[in-house]
């Protein structure tokens, strides 16, 4: 691991590493390119002026189970830039936990390739170099909060006094200092979800996977860690892939919203949020954001038309 990638990142740490273009400009959408194979899509990433934290290609997913095959997620092609915020909405059982696995390399795909900040979903996975939050917490209910958040810095071979700083520091992130010797089972479902954030952040990933984190969560606290998570990105420059249910909570956090259909997942629109990257809750007042939630449900419901 390099030093740089070592350093932690901490919102009110003055030598955090920003990053000026990200910092000072939306992120370009980037078309779709229809690609024949996973060679042609790898040589399209090295020659594209702007690096490509995501690349997913033509990707398909069918799960063969005892009743029958399950057809998750059909063809889908989806670029997504270095920096970016992008949202993924659809309704239940559409395939947004799916598409986040295949892109982490926990699920193989059908068919199709992933690409991740240039290399091999399996290589991006071996070097560790994305954060998963899990739909559900996944915290080990034999070990401590802080033994939870220390876990793959364990792994990862931090030392001892770097594991204690940083478990410190991103439990604080999460407002729950003085939860360190509890264990999972005393904390409530969203106290143990922000548990799971604060791993996911602790050993300081170019990328965040993370399915619905704030799902269990009440309304203030959500707003609370929404608002967090955008300061977050900002200043660090993470790219954020964000699976939600909520249209407002899409709407509010992202760059650009991917819209999926029903079963199989297919993408039915990608809507660009050109907000300040800076932004309060006050914006979900604002005309634009009005726009956007209601063609996010126009979309919604355009999909559902499908198994009509
Ligand atoms: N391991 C698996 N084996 C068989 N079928 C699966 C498996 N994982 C997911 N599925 C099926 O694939 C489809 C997509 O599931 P997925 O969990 O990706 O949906 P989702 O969009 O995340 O739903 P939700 O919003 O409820 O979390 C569902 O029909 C689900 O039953
Ligand atoms: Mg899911």
């Amino acid at each position: 691991m390099t030093p740089q990638r070592q350093k932690a990142l901490k919102l009110d740490d003055p030598d955090v590493t920003l990053r000026r273009d990200v910092r000072e400009s939306h992120v370009a959408p980037i078309e779709p390119v229809v690609m024949n194979s996973a060679a042609d899509a790898r040589a399209e990433v090295i020659s594209s002026p702007q690096r490509l934290a995501v690349d997913v290609r033509n990707v398909s997913l069918t799960f063969e189970t005892a009743d029958g095959k399950v057809d998750a997620l059909s063809d889908v092609s989806l670029q997504i830039a270095d920096g970016e915020f992008v949202s993924f909405i659809g309704p239940s059982g559409c395939g947004k936990t799916t598409m986040l696995r295949v892109i982490a390399d926990l699920q193989q795909p059908t068919s199709g390739a992933v690409l991740v900040n240039g290399v091999s979903a399996e290589q991006a996975r071996l070097e560790r170099r994305y954060g998963y939050v899990f739909q559900a917490p996944a915290l080990f209910p034999w070990r401590t909060i802080e033994k939870n958040l220390k876990l793959p810095l364990e792994i990862m071979g931090f030392s001892d006094s770097e594991q204690r700083q940083r478990a410190a520091r991103y439990l604080a992130l999460v407002n729950l200092t003085g939860f360190e010797r509890k264990f999972p089972w005393q904390l409530s479902g969203g106290m143990q979800q922000r548990v799971s954030i604060a791993r996911a952040l602790s050993f300081d990933p170019e990328l965040l996977l993370m399915d619905e984190p704030f799902g269990a969560l009440d309304e203030i606290v959500r707003d609370h860690l929404n608002e967090q998570l955008l300061q977050l990105w900002d200043k660090t420059g993470k790219t954020v892939l964000f699976v939600t249910h909520s249209i407002p909570e899409a709407v509010f956090l992202s760059t650009r919203i991917v819209v999926m259909s029903p079963r199989p997942g297919r993408i039915i629109d990608i809507i660009d949020c050109r907000f300040p990257r800076v932004r309060t809750l006050e914006i979900r007042e604002t005309a634009e954001f009005l726009k956007i939630a209601q063609r996010v449900r126009v979309g919604l419901r355009a999909g559902h038309s499908y198994d009509e």
